[in-house]
């Protein structure tokens, strides 16, 4: 149980808002692995995140090897076709196969406006309970929304019916190289408090 002192200022509430703090997105990853299980254990933790109706509209694509490297050559090709650039694109596959872990984050589609944007938020909860989860072990991740997320070719390479559901991020994870420093606006700038 924690100490009873100030709201706020209980030594749990610290540290807790430490952590979801001091969570950064980091595009640099060292090579060493991350164990499955950890993402496994976080992957367990994110579906706990609040859902409309109880929907669940979340589903968890952990990449092997070889839907990686798939998924590589499609970041080059997409920049070829889009850029009309060799460079980039080399540099572009060389970036994503530099990558240690690869996870797909997908939402069930809706053909009702209010579940589908109430389901997608959930879906946003879970990533943020994950990467919360994975910082907190020192796994940093970047969630990215990349041109290959809503092409048609990574739904074929995954077996995945974009009929049925739709990429909400593609979250690149590892132990970070660094961490780059972020800041907010103060919160006078985003609150609103009324009578
Ligand atoms: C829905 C969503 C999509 C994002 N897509 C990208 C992306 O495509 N490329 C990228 O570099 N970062 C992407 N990010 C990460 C943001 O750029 C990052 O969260 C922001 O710079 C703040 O940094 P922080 O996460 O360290 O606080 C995305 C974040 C969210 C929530």
């Amino acid at each position: 149980m924690s100490e009873a002192i100030p709201d706020g200022e209980t030594r749990n509430l610290r540290i807790i808002a430490e952590r979801i703090r001091s969570r950064r997105t980091t595009k640099l990853f060292l090579k060493q692995e991350v164990s499955k299980q950890l993402v496994l254990d976080a992957i367990e933790l994110a579906r706990w995140a609040p859902n409309h109706h109880l929907t669940e509209p979340w589903h968890f694509y952990l990449l092997g090897k070889q839907k990686i490297a798939a998924c590589v050559d499609l970041i080059g090709t997409l920049i070829r076709e889009t850029k009309k650039d060799d460079e980039l694109a080399a540099f572009k596959e060389e970036s994503a196969r530099s990558m240690p872990g690869w996870l797909l984050v997908t939402c069930q589609k809706s053909a009702d406006e209010l579940r589908q944007q109430e389901d997608y938020a959930s879906v946003c909860c879970a990533i943020q309970n994950l990467t919360l989860y994975l910082s907190e072990a020192g796994v940093a991740a970047k969630w990215t929304t990349g041109l290959i997320t809503r092409d048609l070719r990574l739904f074929d390479i995954m077996d995945i019916d974009s009929a049925e559901e739709f990429v909400v991020g593609l979250i690149w994870y590892g132990y970070p190289k660094t961490l780059p420093t972020q800041s907010r606006k103060d919160v006078s700038e985003i609150l609103t408090q009324t009578d």
